[in-house]
């Protein structure tokens, strides 16, 4: 704690804290920061051994006011580094982040603060591109609220094309044993409601609530050119595989949500048996999707 006092005052690159601060440094010293202020202090320099003054010294330079964008980045980077070094920084200034339309979209249907599904969206957004120019219909086999189904809603529009939603509205079935244990029965329930709300500047949607197949023969004679797979559990995914596989049109993607992520292992070992005797490849993207495109 005294070293960083001393920090505090001699690194020029604090002026402006010291001097903010100079009465509790001069004057009534240590005692004037916050127990919680000064835990964080001593936890830093256990995590980062050697370390603490420079991130503290880099987090001085992303907190100050006017500092720029790339300071801030860096400092969040190098921060995270000691704390969760798991998690690797992308390189600094994507466009996406600073796409404010889809920005506006994703705050408007998502929780507040929940960030973790943006890059994902906005993949799936990207993706649907690729797949408008072909025939067929879309569909989306676990629809939840509605925020993917939006987004493919939106670019059938006008079309004469249909969005074909399956939902339990009951939440997630029973996981296998091939599921971990993250997920519980009934997880992710919401009213179709919900759902309905979230499309109601659409009309070329058609929802099909229960259990995951039972209702998929409704869509035995349509074709698709993109399907969104996002039921996080083994037996939901390998079903819906086994059904839209077959009625996907060449050059169509099926996009899974679920197969890089450590807390979904059954959606990945369903894809994976699935298309072991298939000649397309799955594609692992970074967001934690997997797509693959039918020949
Ligand atoms: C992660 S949410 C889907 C999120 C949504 N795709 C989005 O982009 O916002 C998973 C959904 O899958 C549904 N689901 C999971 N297993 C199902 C099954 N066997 N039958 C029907 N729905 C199922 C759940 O009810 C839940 O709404």
């Amino acid at each position: 704690m005294k070293n960083f006092m001393r920090w505090l005052q001699r690194s020029p690159e604090n002026k402006s804290v010291h001097e903010k601060h100079a009465h509790t440094i001069e004057g009534r010293a240590e005692h004037m920061l916050s127990p919680v202020l000064m835990n964080l202090v001593e936890e830093l320099q256990q995590l980062a051994v050697g370390r603490a003054e420079e991130l503290l010294s880099q987090l001085c330079v992303g907190l100050r006011s006017g500092s720029k964008d790339v300071d801030r980045y860096r400092a969040a980077e190098n921060l995270t580094a000691a704390l969760y070094p798991k998690f690797k920084f992308s390189e600094y200034g994507r466009l996406f982040l600073e796409d404010r339309a889809f920005l506006a979209y994703y705050r408007r249907f998502m929780d507040a603060g929940n960030w973790h599904s943006l890059d994902r969206k906005y993949t799936l957004n990207q993706l649907l591109k690729l797949a408008l120019p072909l025939a067929g219909d879309m569909a989306e086999c676990g629809a939840y609220k509605g925020m993917s189904a939006y987004l493919m809603c939106q670019a059938l529009q006008s079309t004469g094309r249909l969005v074909h939603l399956f939902d339990s509205f009951e939440g997630l079935p029973a996981p296998s044993k091939w599921d971990g244990d993250y997920w519980t029965s009934g997880a992710l329930r919401i009213p179709e409601s919900t759902l309905r709300e979230t499309l109601k500047e659409f009309d070329n949607y058609r929802v099909y609530a229960g259990w995951i197949p039972e209702r998929f023969a409704e869509a035995q004679e349509r074709h698709f050119c993109f399907i969104h797979i996002d039921v996080d559990l083994y037996q939901p995914t390998l079903d819906s595989l086994e059904f839209f596989y077959p009625r996907m049109c060449t050059g169509g993607i099926i996009l899974m949500d679920d197969y890089g992520f450590t807390t979904c292992p059954g959606a990945k070992r369903a894809a994976d048996g699935f298309f072991t005797d298939k000649t397309e490849p799955i594609i692992m993207l970074t967001t934690g999707q997997a797509l693959v495109i039918k020949q």
